[in-house]
């Protein structure tokens, strides 16, 4: 008996013998389709193969592609638990040709593929084909012998495959298996089909035209194959039963549910365990392609799964949360076949416990108010509208859970009333948030997020993404359409663009479809709206428009280095300078980063090299970067640091890197940084390449400013400043290394010359050099007194050209006039056995009078002045020597 592994395992290789590329699944979440929740069979990942709009080096492929069908136009989610075949995740097995072959040799690989590789009895196979497709059916015949009665034509849509409500499209074939008459049912297109006797297995399309939004079709360039195999049900049928979960992976899902809880797979709880192990593997993979629980898009798709199993797992009976103890054994069954199952484990584990920890809370209190009010209905009527509403409101209930929960019990939910409740609770809302005082230019971001929602966030996954114009804002207003040389604010359903938050710039790229081209130079963010600020190049966008989304990679790498470096320079500060250590404000741009901290005073030299050491050494470590969810509680319990003047929601996300032994953060290890962050970053500390730290300032007052780089820039910085100490040593004529003892001893040098140039000059004018009058010193009322006109001195010469004349006389007052290039100075000094009677001041302030000056001031022994000019030096003296 094959297991399910197995058959996926013998799929493949059939195909790949047949010359087929054997092509992973694509994530969950479709980055090349913005109408499409979720993948939802294995043709979507190459749906622009299909129309010709990409081309790839193979034209046959073969895949095991997981899907959800759980919103949108495939929505299984109702059904799981109550029927033997409805899943809200099951794997698709298919092989596709791209204009290569066609339904001929699609029909003859199918047959080889159920009835030789597989085995299956053909007797117990019947076949349909479209009403009108004459070809598939002579085909079948030809091909598989099958009598006439065992190929249906049906003439619904049942049998003309569409991916969504655009896209390629094409009548299909089925491959349906007999289970046998003990089991009730008729064939495709009999009265009983709906029973669970005949099983469809196998869907063949023939994918021949191209759907558009006014429902209209045009052929394919190629006519091609699209198959899908649901593998759960082939492995039921292999396996001797009709039921997907008696097969051998998912009833080991339902026995880790049942031996968690010491509860009978098979007794009164297995609805509630086919449930659990359904929608175990439906938020698992969720989750590891990035799906985060939210209140709307594709986060709340994934929180009303998780909610829904959280309820059976309540029916159970089971006190704690139960759904993260499940995923080893998920991982244990679909690792290998999916190693991002194995990789996102501990965000897997964490985000299931962390909802339904917070579910549990209010899961009881709102069962009991359900309770209540089904106590005060008539019998057999809807439960009303407000009602769901407040379970919805109150107690967090998606209407599905509301709705599950009546199924038991025979009653539905009054889904207008519902509606109107919401719709009313929104315009509350909106109006106390316009009052807010918030600028009224945010409201019509704040009218587009009530009437679109907010933008599905993809770029921690991806940098390129399909998606819908879904509005297009000019001067405040929303229009229409937006033109060459428009410069306007673009909004889509989903995007990979980031938008400035956290110190993180917004990132800059392209927009562009068919003919029409727009450069992104910054990307905001408001109430959940991403906006892209455009300036239109080519064509004309248009609201509704699909169109492809490029982030400008290499900028987008620089900043998601300098955002990690920015991480690791916070715990490098913590450690070296102590916990006080808090972020203050960052900037993490594609050239630079730059970080505030508190910290009362300038880093030393030796802080900085150890810091920027420290740094190197954890992107030299190269360990991977990891995002995590949880409570800001918890997340703060860990130790993670939170960024200053952010808010946190119920959720954070938290991001470490690096490993350090005996951290102390329990379940994160030795996590080296860990920080509360939306931001993006590297996979790999290594990826930062390396880091420098430019210097240390004051920002404001007990905050210091660290500006860094690093990756490209950080050895740019370096090749600059190692160019400019070549230059230094070329001109010193010296090898760099020895340039910094050379220049001191320049230094030195100079200060000697400068001395011994002063000490020169000052001998200079005392000789006489160029002088008239020799100095001589003459008694005026008993007190010498020496005064002179100089020159070839400054004024700053003065005061040591005084001191030396007050020595020479030994007793008395010196005054100097230096005639200085079209001014004057002047410096008085009197002896200190005169300073009693004579002021140096008073002589200074004589002279300068005379001089065309102002003032002069100084201390009684030493006092200096300027004045315009030397002319009336001879006059000048004479009021000094009045002076005295
Ligand atoms: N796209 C088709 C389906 O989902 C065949 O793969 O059934």
């Amino acid at each position: 008996m094959p297991s399910l592994n197995d058959i996926r395992t013998r799929f493949l290789d059939y195909y790949k013998s047949e010359g087929h590329e054997i092509v992973s699944s694509s994530p969950l979440v479709p980055r090349n389709d913005p109408t499409l929740m979720f993948a939802n069979s294995g043709m979507v990942q190459f749906k622009n193969l299909f129309t010709g709009a990409e081309s790839r080096d193979y034209s046959r492929a073969t895949s095991a592609q997981k899907c959800v069908r759980a919103g949108g136009k495939h929505n299984d989610l109702d059904n799981v638990g109550y029927t033997a075949r409805h899943h809200t995740f099951f794997e698709m097995l298919g092989n596709f040709s791209f204009g290569d072959y066609f339904k001929d040799d699609a029909i003859n690989y199918a047959w080889n593929m159920v009835t030789r590789e597989l085995g299956i009895n053909k007797d117990k196979l019947v076949v349909t084909v479209y009403h009108d497709d004459d070809e598939a059916a002579a085909i079948w015949k030809k091909v598989a012998g099958l009598s006439d009665d065992k190929i249906i034509r049906i003439a619904t849509d049942d049998n003309f495959w569409m991916m969504g409500s655009t896209g390629p499209c094409g009548p299909s074939s089925e491959i349906f298996y007999d289970h046998g008459d003990h089991i009730w049912g008729g064939p495709p297109g009999s009265p009983e089909e709906d029973g669970d006797r005949f099983v469809e297995i196998w869907n063949l399309v023939f994918m021949q035209y191209e759907q558009f939004e006014d429902g209209s079709r045009s052929p394919l360039p190629n006519q091609s194959i699209d198959t899908g195999m649901g593998i759960e049900r082939v492995a039921a049928l292999l396996q001797g039963t009709n039921d997907n979960y008696a097969t051998d992976l998912i009833r080991a899902l339902i026995e880790a549910s049942a031996n968690a809880t010491s509860t009978d797979p098979d007794g009164p709880g297995k609805t509630h365990h086919r449930v659990i192990a359904d929608h175990l593997r439906s938020t698992s993979f969720l989750i590891a392609d990035g799906v985060m629980p939210s209140n709307d898009g594709r986060g709340y798709v994934l929180r009303r799964i998780m909610r829904r199993a959280m309820r059976h797992v309540h029916l159970l009976g089971a006190q704690d949360p139960l759904m993260h103890r499940l995923v080893p054994s998920l991982v244990g069954q679909m690792g290998a076949a999916y190693p991002e199952l194995g990789q996102a484990q501990a965000l897997i584990e964490e985000t299931l416990r962390l909802e339904e920890t917070r579910f549990k809370q209010t899961l009881e209190r709102g069962l009991r108010l359900l309770d209540d009010e089904l106590d005060g209905l008539a019998e057999g009527t809807d439960l009303p509208g407000q009602a769901a509403f407040k379970l919805y409101d109150t107690y967090g209930f998606p209407l599905d859970l509301t709705q599950d929960a009546l199924r038991e019990k025979g009653r539905g939910v009054d889904s207008d009333g519902f509606d109107e409740a919401m719709a009313e609770q929104k315009a509350k809302a909106r109006a106390a948030w316009s009052g807010s005082g918030e600028t009224v230019d945010a409201t019509i971001w704040l009218d587009i997020a009530d009437r679109d929602g907010a933008t599905d966030f993809l770029g921690y996954d991806t940098e390129t993404a399909e998606a819908q114009i879904t509005a297009i804002v000019k001067h405040g207003a929303e229009i229409k359409s937006a033109t060459v040389g428009d410069t306007v604010q673009i909004v889509v359903n989903q995007t990979p663009f980031y938008g400035e938050s956290g110190g993180q710039v917004g990132d800059t790229g392209v927009v562009h479809a068919d003919g029409l081209s727009a450069r992104v130079t910054d990307t905001r963010k408001t109430a959940g709206v991403f906006i892209h600020i455009a300036e239109i190049t080519k064509g004309t966008f248009e609201v509704g428009t699909a169109v492809e989304l490029n982030v400008d990679p290499t900028r987008r790498s620089q900043i998601r280095a300098n955002h990690s470096a920015t991480h690791l320079l916070h715990e490098a500060l913590r450690q070296s300078l102590g916990d006080h250590v808090a972020q203050r404000g960052s900037l993490n741009a594609p050239d630079r980063l730059r970080f505030d901290f508190s910290h009362g005073k300038a880093l030393s030299l030796e802080q900085l090299q150890s810091v920027e050491a420290e740094v190197n050494a954890y992107i030299r470590q190269n360990t991977g970067v990891e995002t995590r969810i949880m409570t800001p509680d918890d997340a703060r319990e860990l130790g993670a640091q939170a960024l200053f003047g952010e808010k946190y929601g119920d959720e954070v996300r938290v991001v470490s890197m690096g490993a350090q032994p005996n951290s102390g953060r329990g379940s994160l290890g030795n996590t080296y940084s860990l920080e509360l962050c939306g931001g993006t970053h590297v996979g790999r500390t290594g990826d930062i390449g390396a880091f420098v730290m430019l210097g240390d300032s004051a920002s404001s007052s007990g905050v210091r400013r660290i500006e860094a780089l690093s990756g490209q820039a950080a050895m740019d910085y370096l090749r600059t400043q190692d160019g400019r100490l070549a230059e230094v040593a070329s001109v010193l004529k010296t090898p760099a290394a020895d340039a910094p003892a050379r220049v001191k001893a320049l230094m030195d040098e100079r200060k000697a010359l400068a001395n011994e140039v002063a000490q020169l000059r000052r001998e200079l004018a005392v000789s006489g050099g160029g002088q008239t009058d020799a100095p001589a010193a003459e008694d005026v009322n008993g007190t010498k007194f020496l005064a002179q006109v100089v020159s070839g001195v400054t004024g700053k010469d003065l005061p040591a050209l005084v001191d030396d004349y007050k020595a020479q006389i030994g007793s008395g007052a010196v005054l100097l006039i230096a005639d200085a290039g079209g001014k004057a100075a002047v410096a008085a000094g009197v002896t200190a056995d005169k300073a009693e009677a004579v002021s140096a001041v008073d002589l200074v302030r004589a002279a300068v009078a005379e001089l065309g000056g102002k003032g002069g001031g100084g201390r009684p022994d030493m006092a200096q002045g300027g004045g315009a000019s030397a002319d009336n030096a001879d006059a000048a003296i004479a009021a000094a020597k009045a002076v005295l």
